[in-house]
């Protein structure tokens, strides 16, 4: 095993960029150590060399084209955390070049641009991996793991969804503040599908002996948007987002999944989990697990005489100590980094693949699979839910099932 220091570069220096450099101040220099940054934006470059400077780190080389950076042979691999609309081309140029590239969440515009990241995974010696930090999250992870030991029995059905109001974030007095504020301006469809649908998508093993076969989706009425606009003084209200965007996927070994975008009403975050098999169910918003033969089951008696049953949940955490996750019974006395300690956890497993070019525990399948959501799931909704057949990007490699561990981070044995 290669123990040397990943050199990272990252390329767009927004608040995200500060959240995961924040992070990697945790770890340690035999880990990683950031050479060289880049961003369009001198502003965002300066910033962050104000934040090196008052940690007493090393200065990074600093660019404005991702180019120059991914030319530089003192950078192994890149952190991408762009906007929307530049993180699937960058990533692209970065396996051109031979680099391990960690692009960050968020949906794909055109199948196209999911097609040429896929393409130059396969030419070139890169590898691409989304780091999608929600499927290294504790309670995602407990039923993956508690999934894979048959607990569940076989997965019928699983929900998942991005439901969060932003729309303080996205839009003030003076209109749209940011990429998001226009994408959501503009567009209509499910443009932020990965939080909820990652770690999904790893408990079913898409991909990987199963996969998304097409998804319909429709968009409700748009009225949250338009109501915190006119609260602010907004001149920009009339957005095309509908307020609650729900979708449908079917996969190849049958199960369905439901899939819910919502960020301009007024309710708590939620990223909507459900799995359920035959013999149990997790419901993130219960907070709660029944597993047949371990939850209780209560007997009743109704009215009329008759005995009736009801499933009890049991809270999720009384399942921590026997079912979490390996990774989480190694971190759980010590969980440091953003989100919780998930940010920790997808940043180690990108460095750990970087450093041993090794397959990501998220690969360019899985990235091309779950962004492709969104450029379907809006045409879905253009054409009044009409199904949209999902590319097979793996060109037929998704039919074998992934047998034995990559590495201690892989979420797919
Ligand atoms: N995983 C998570 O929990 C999480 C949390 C927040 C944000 N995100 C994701 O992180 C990404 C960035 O979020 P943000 O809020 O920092 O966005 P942002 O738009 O504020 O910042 C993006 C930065 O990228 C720069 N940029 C854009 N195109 C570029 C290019 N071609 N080359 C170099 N720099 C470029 C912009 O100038 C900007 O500074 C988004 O994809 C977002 O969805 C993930």
């Amino acid at each position: 095993m290669d123990t040397r220091p990943v050199r990272l570069g990252v390329i767009g220096l927004g608040p995200r960029a500060e959240t995961l450099l924040a992070t990697l101040r945790n770890f340690s220099q035999e880990e990683c150590c950031v050479t060289a940054v880049c961003d369009i934006a001198l502003q965002r470059v300066e910033k962050i060399l104000g934040i090196f400077a008052a940690n007493k780190l090393p200065l990074p080389r600093t660019f404005a084209d991702h180019r120059k950076l991914l030319a530089d042979s003192e950078v192994d691999a890149v952190l991408i955390p762009t906007s929307w609309n530049s993180h699937l081309a960058i990533a692209a140029d970065a396996m051109k070049a031979g680099k391990y590239a960690g692009i960050e969440v968020g949906g794909a515009s055109s199948l196209d641009e999911l097609w040429q990241l896929v393409r130059n995974a396969e030419s070139f010696g890169g590898a691409c991996m989304m780091l999608e930090n929600c499927c290294y999250g504790r309670n995602e992870l407990l039923v993956t793991n508690m999934v894979r030991q048959g607990l569940f029995g076989e997965i019928v059905h699983c929900s998942c969804g991005y439901e969060h109001d932003i729309a303080w974030e996205l839009v003030d007095k003076n209109g749209c503040m940011c990429e998001r504020g226009f994408q959501n301006l503009k567009r209509c469809g499910d443009l932020y599908p990965t939080h909820g649908l990652g770690p999904i998508a790893k408990i079913l093993r898409i991909n990987r002996g199963n996969r998304f076969l097409a998804v319909s989706s429709f968009a409700s009425k748009a009225r949250g948007f338009r109501r915190y606009a006119e609260k602010v003084g907004s001149p920009v209200t009339e957005f095309a987002m509908g307020d609650v965007v729900t979708s449908v996927i079917k996969c190849a070994n049958g199960e369905t999944i439901t899939l819910t975008h919502g960020i301009s009403l007024p309710r708590p975050y939620s990223r909507d989990c459900r799995v359920q098999g035959t013999k149990g169910i997790w419901l993130e918003d219960a907070k709660g697990i029944f597993i047949e033969g371990i939850s209780e089951t209560k007997t009743e008696i109704d009215v009329a005489g008759n005995p009736y049953y009801t499933h009890v949940w049991d809270p999720v955490e009384k399942f921590y100590e026997k079912y979490d996750h390996p990774l989480w019974q190694e971190f759980r006395n010590n969980p440091t980094g953003g989100h919780g300690g998930m940010d920790t956890l997808s940043l180690r497993a990108f460095l750990d693949a970087a450093r041993n070019r090794t397959p990501p525990p998220i690969d360019v399948y899985d990235c091309a699979a779950w962004m492709a959501v969104t450029a379907l799931s809006e045409s879905s909704v253009a054409a009044g839910g009409l199904p949209m057949p999902f590319p097979d990007f793996t060109d037929g490699k998704w039919i074998y099932e992934t047998r034995g561990k990559i590495s201690k981070w892989d979420l797919n044995a």
